[in-house]
């Protein structure tokens, strides 16, 4: 057996080279506290980005159409903030017991390597939720009606307000559930895009993440519009931004106001 700081240091090396500009978010952050990886998380087999972003993966990345195993549901009140740690440690997706060297690097949130939680790319963020006929998130395949409550783009019309900017790192990205939302059982899924990519594969790439939420509260909003998956096509004229290519950057207002990819936010 490989002494373990050996194994330790080829594991990381392997890691770095084959995964460094792919992410995903396995933890949820509520009250501000790190769930565990995949704790409320669907599983996802790989954190490849997805490029058929119209393909089963684009709803909650590789395999997650239906959880590997059962993940807790986390409860959050209608208005609050719910956070999504990034990370670009895939570890594994089982749910048996894991090798204590593998749980330091793939399993703490606050690893002493914080660089390695960032996300890699630029672009915008978005949030859904869909309400699950009953109470059994981990029996729902994502098949019912979907709506869009949250959008992060480039409030200075310039550079995207979550992304893997070496002066401005972000480790985890947040919405806001509005406080009109009825309660219940919801699949709640984020977004984030690499538009800046789009040149050179001719899409984006698109890095999808979903929760099981129980949402609390007395909401008796109507969510609007409500859309099914997949929320757009491939060559979507809202995920193919060509006009994001120019350089050097400079303030564009169809970038402050753009509204994002896919259907119109409901704001509760
Ligand atoms: C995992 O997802 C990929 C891509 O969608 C698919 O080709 C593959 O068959 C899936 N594997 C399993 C075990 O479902
Ligand atoms: C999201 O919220 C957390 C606190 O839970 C904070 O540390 C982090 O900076 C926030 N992310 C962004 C992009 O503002």
């Amino acid at each position: 057996m490989m002494p373990s700081f050996l194994r330790l240091s080829v594991l990381a090396l392997t890691i770095v080279d084959s995964a460094s500009a792919h992410y995903g978010f396995p933890f949820t952050v509520v009250n501000g506290v790190v769930s565990k990886r995949w704790e409320h998380v669907r599983p996802a087999s790989k954190f490849f980005p997805v490029l058929k972003v119209d393909g089963p993966e684009g709803m909650c990345g590789f395999n997650a159409t239906l959880p590997a195993f059962p993940i807790k549901t986390i409860k959050i009140a209608a208005g609050s903030e719910i956070g999504f740690g990034a990370t670009i440690y895939h570890g594994y997706i089982s749910s048996t017991p894991r090798d204590p060297v593998e749980s330091e690097i793939f399993e703490d949130f606050d690893s002493r390597i914080p660089f390695r939680h960032t996300l890699h790319h630029s672009g915008p963020a978005a949030a859904y939720l869909s309400k699950a006929p009953g109470d059994d998130l981990n029996g729902y395949n994502g098949d019912g009606s979907w709506f869009k409550f949250a959008s992060v783009g480039a409030s200075d019309g310039m550079i995207w307000d979550i992304g893997g900017h070496k002066n401005k790192p972000v480790m985890i990205m947040n919405f806001t559930i509005p406080a009109s939302t009825p309660p219940g059982h919801y699949l709640l899924r984020v977004e984030h895009l690499n538009m800046l990519q789009a040149h050179v594969r001719g899409g984006v790439e698109l890095f999808p993440s979903c929760a099981h939420v129980e949402i609390t509260g007395a909401g008796t909003g109507t969510p609007e519009p409500q859309v099914k998956f997949p929320f757009y096509t491939r060559d979507d004229p809202s995920i193919w931004l060509p006009i994001l290519l120019a350089q050097p950057y400079k303030a564009m207002d169809e970038l402050k106001n753009w509204q994002g990819a896919g259907p119109a936010v409901w704001q509760g």
